[in-house]
């Protein structure tokens, strides 16, 4: 029994993957649609129908509610929700960030969640806020971690309970308590307190966090991140490792209005048509969702269609090895998600490591694609070409007689040999006309393989457009430019 996770394909660091909660299987990446039985726009049932193998709810506002409790308590949550897929639940730990406290204890609200038939239970950790100092931080995170410790002892180490990384804005503390959660054995580690991070749309904080707690969880671990709800983030997200998502956001967004799109959300009020292929969108016009007395419960199915839609793309990007491309679409869709994307490939050298070694294709979509992980890969393994004594680098392609080898030039790689023309990422990349950042970017290749290569003499010969940059960037060759 217990919880395990093992992954089947992946991509920079997301993963597809077969999440196994005791006899129950969730294909991750997935979406856990946020259940709150007060109020139910899309009720459970429907929600496996539309194929969702794994939803969240609140084991708090069970344990509290007069209407539930007890029903729950004898009959169960999945018959209670009517829902025979995975449940998690939470454990009051949000009611405890927003209202500061809760009357429950630890070991209260696992045993509630246990008999309750949880399928996954969480521990009462402490959410701390991105504005606490680090001092704050670190002693909630002490607490949190006993908490955890504790939930090992009580339960033991085959009980379903998730173990939440906490830490605040800190770096260092997110590595620890990443370190600690896998030490104490958990195989399901939510990164949690990010929810306010992703409301004030601070992605680059986002992904320093998620980073840092990356690097010390497990690779072997489920990885949820807690209250992730929009769409336009989930590849993002998913490229740092991340597999699960929870969202409350689809019925949050339909009370208020909110249309989602993967590249933002409109109000009803604001949209001139509906931009969207899900049934809902193409059995009503605009005035009839915006009209219609079930208009929070129709705009909730569409929220939910194009959530779940995302979540296809994502799995399908990581099957072909095209998530580096939908990253770079979905995260050209907020200035701030740009900034996230960014603050991404600055960490391509510790998600080189991960990433797999052939893809689909490689599609050049400006400056940001000379950072991704291919190109460092690819300029790492120069190193390893075995060359003569004498080097000709040529960009337009042409051999020269008193070379021992000449090598062609691909941007933004750089130099290869032409045994290599037809293997990733020499022969499925595909690039524009060369501009500046992708020759640049290539020049390093080349500066990469003059530097492995100490007893080789390198000669690059390219047009007079390129020439600056090349000497710019490789200053220790020989360089013979030709008339454009
Ligand atoms: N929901 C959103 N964030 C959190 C978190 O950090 N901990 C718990 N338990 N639930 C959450
Ligand atoms: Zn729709």
């Amino acid at each position: 029994m217990g919880i395990s996770f093992e992954s089947l394909y992946s991509d920079i660091a997301g993963r597809c993957g077969k999440l196994t909660v005791g006899k129950k299987i969730v294909k991750t990446p997935a979406l856990l649609p946020v259940i709150n039985p007060h109020l139910q726009l899309v009720s459970p049932k429907e929600l496996r129908k539309m194929g969702v193998e794994a939803i969240i709810t609140n084991a708090y506002i069970f344990s509290q509610s007069k209407q539930y409790r007890e029903r729950t308590l004898s009959e169960g949550l999945h018959k209670v929700l009517d829902y025979d897929g995975v449940i998690m639940t939470d454990s009051g730990s949000f009611q405890l960030s927003v209202y500061g406290e809760v009357s429950i204890t630890n070991t209260e609200t696992l045993s509630f969640q246990r008999d309750i038939k949880s399928d996954i239970w969480v521990p009462l950790d402490i959410p701390t806020s991105p504005a606490a100092d680090r001092q704050t931080a670190e002693g909630e995170l002490s607490i949190t971690m006993q908490r955890l410790a504790e939930a090992k002892q009580v339960f033991g180490n085959d009980a379903p309970i998730a173990g939440p990384v906490q830490g605040g804005i800190f770096e260092d503390l997110r590595e620890r308590a990443g370190r600690e959660v896998t030490a104490l054995g958990f195989t399901f580690c939510p990164i949690g307190a990010v929810v306010p991070i992703m409301e004030q749309y601070r992605y680059r904080d986002l992904v320093s966090v998620v980073m840092a707690a990356k690097r010390t969880i497990s690779p072997a671990a489920c990885v949820h991140l807690f209250g992730a709800g929009h769409p336009a983030m989930f590849a993002l997200a998913t490229a740092m490792g991340c597999d699960l998502f929870d969202s409350a956001a689809y019925a949050l967004y339909a009370k208020e209005g909110r249309y989602m799109t993967v590249h933002g959300s409109y109000k009803i009020d604001e949209l001139a048509d509906l931009p969207c292929a899900c049934n809902i969108c193409r059995t009503h016009t605009v005035e009839e969702l915006r009209t219609s007395p079930q208009r929070d419960r129709l705009l909730a199915l569409h929220n939910l269609h194009v959530t779940l839609a995302e979540i296809a793309r994502i799995r399908q990007a990581i099957t072909d090895g095209s998530l580096w491309e939908l990253v770079d679409e979905r995260c050209r869709g907020h200035p701030q998600l740009l900034a996230g994307y960014r603050a991404l490939l600055l960490h391509n050298t510790e998600l080189e490591k991960t990433d797999r070694t052939s893809k689909r294709r490689f599609f050049y979509r400006g400056d940001e694609s000379c950072a991704r992980t291919e190109v460092l890969r690819y300029q790492q393994q120069l190193s390893r070409l075995r060359l003569g004594r004498e080097v000709l680098v040529a960009f337009d392609g042409g051999a020269r007689e008193e070379f021992d080898d000449t090598l062609l030039f691909k941007p933004p790689f750089g130099p290869y040999p032409k045994e290599l023309r037809e293997t990733f990422p020499i022969g499925q990349s595909e690039i524009p006309e060369w501009d500046d950042a992708m020759v640049r970017q290539g020049c390093r290749g080349i500066r990469a393989l003059v530097e492995s290569h100490p007893d080789t003499r390198v000669v690059v010969s390219c047009s007079k457009r390129w020439e600056t940059i090349l000497r710019q960037e490789v200053t220790d060759c020989e360089v013979r430019s030709e008339p454009v």
